[in-house]
This record gives structure tokens, C-alpha cells and sequence, in this order.
């Protein structure tokens, strides 16, 4: 991203303005038209550029500190006692909410190299190749999607939701931002750009609460909300 569209996107924070989108580091169409290519281009290439995860800067210990003890805390306030985490990334964080709750866990992604990752940091988690455009959810009390639909183009964030709603798990965890001026924009899958699930062409109703995931000086607003699976089927009919 150029220094003006930087610049652009810094003052637009304060009224819900973020104009201007990462591109993926290159197309699906350069990658065999296959997600699971371009999403290990982006790992090979560590175009996140963090030193710490693949995954990125987001997905740092440092980064997720604040938002590990909010979601501990909420698995154990509903006694969730299962609970899919697609996707997984490589599991740089995670694993200090799993030995703080004792939560059942399970999680998936569409890149074998955040997985090879992952079972390196935890070697038998149970971690699998997953696509949540299209793979069959396996059962679970809530599915954690954080940080991923806004990666991902409409209309595979919509076909994500859609996979989600045909599912057995009640319940979803799913990154959004929220901002009084927001209007959402379509990107190609692997880029980046702010999205907003109450809005089109998501339109998802109000979450049942949302779990703070962004320091509040220097990144856009940003929330893992929680929604029942029934609001999101009913909103995507
Ligand atoms: C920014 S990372 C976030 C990982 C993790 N949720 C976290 O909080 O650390 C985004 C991840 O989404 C994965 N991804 C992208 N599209 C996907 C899809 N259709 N199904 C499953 N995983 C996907 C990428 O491979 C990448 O590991």
C-alpha cells in the first residue's frame, strides 16, 4: 500500500474511513485458482511480516493478550466445552486459552503450511486441512473464525457464513469491525480490507455481545462477536 492511501486510511480512522485495501501478493489465477496454494504463498512468503506467527501481526502474544483473557473468560461464563477454531492459523496464541479453560479443541485450515506450523508448536493437536467455504463442520458448542473474513472475497466470506449455517454448532465467534461510517468493499481472497458483518452484503443482525480485539489508539475498531447460528442462517436466506 503507497504512503497515500496510508495516510488516507490513518485519518479516516477517527469517522469509520478505511478507504484503501491490501492486494493478495499475488492472484488465485497464479496459483492454480486454489486457496490453499495462494494461502501458502502468503505463509512462504511471510507476507503478514511477522517474526513471530505466520498469521501475522494480529496473532502475535503481545497482540492477543487482552483478547485471549476475554475469550477465556467467555468460554468459561457459557461453559463452552467444545469448541472449532477455523481458521487455526498456526497456533502461535491459542494455546494459552486452551490450557487456561480445558476447552475441547479442535481447528482447521486451508493452508497445509500454518498446519505443519501448528503441529509443530503442538504436536497431536487435533488440527486439520479445512476450508470453511465448503468442508462439512465437524460438531462442536461454537465455531472461532477470528481474523479471516476479511481476507476473503464476498463471495466467499457469504459461502463461509452459508457453510457455517448448515452446520450442528450452535454458536459463532467471528471477527468484524464496527465503525459508525463503515461501508464495506470487495477485494479479491487474499488481500485485506476492514468488513463489517451487519452490513452488505453480510447484513448480519446485532451479535449477542462482542469480545474487544484491537488496541484502541493506533487499529481500526475490531470485535469477535458472538451470534447464534440461526440468527446468521435467517439473515443469509
Ligand atoms: C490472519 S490468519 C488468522 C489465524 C488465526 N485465526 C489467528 O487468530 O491467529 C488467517 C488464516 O486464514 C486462513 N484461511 C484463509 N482462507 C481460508 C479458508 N477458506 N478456510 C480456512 N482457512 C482459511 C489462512 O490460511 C490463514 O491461516
Amino acid at each position: 500500500m503507497n504512503i497515500v492511501a496510508r495516510i488516507a486510511n490513518r485519518l479516516g480512522r477517527r469517522w469509520g474511513i478505511r478507504p484503501f485495501s491490501w492486494a493478495a501478493p499475488c492472484s488465485l489465477e497464479e496459483v492454480g485458482g486454489d486457496h490453499l496454494n495462494l494461502f501458502d504463498r502468503i505463509h512462504d512468503l511471510n507476507y503478514w511480516g511477522s517474526e513471530e506467527s505466520v498469521s501475522g501481526g494480529g496473532s502475535t502474544h503481545g497482540r492477543t493478550a487482552e483478547y485471549a483473557k476475554l475469550l477465556s473468560r467467555l468460554i468459561e461464563q457459557r461453559q463452552i466445552r467444545s469448541m472449532f477454531d477455523a481458521p487455526c492459523g498456526d497456533l502461535n496464541w491459542i494455546g494459552n486459552v486452551i490450557d487456561a479453560t480445558g476447552v475441547s479443541y479442535s481447528g482447521g485450515d486451508v493452508s497445509e503450511r500454518a498446519i505443519d506450523i501448528a503441529l509443530q508448536r503442538r504436536p497431536g493437536a487435533d488440527v486439520r486441512l479445512f476450508d470453511i467455504r465448503h468442508d462439512a463442520f465437524p460438531d462442536a458448542d461454537i465455531w472461532h473464525c477470528r481474523d479471516c473474513l476479511f481476507h476473503l472475497s464476498f463471495d466467499d466470506g457469504l459461502a463461509a457464513l452459508r457453510n457455517f449455517a448448515n452446520s450442528k454448532i450452535d454458536w459463532a465467534l467471528i471477527t468484524t469491525n464496527t465503525a459508525r461510517w463503515m461501508r464495506n468493499i470487495d477485494i479479491a481472497t487474499g488481500g485485506w480490507r476492514v468488513l463489517d458483518l451487519e452490513r452488505a452484503p453480510f447484513n448480519l443482525p446485532s451479535p449477542e455481545l462482542r469480545l474487544k480485539d484491537y488496541p484502541e489508539k493506533t487499529e481500526f475498531p475490531r470485535y469477535v462477536a458472538l451470534w447464534r447460528r440461526e440468527a446468521i442462517a435467517a439473515a443469509l436466506k
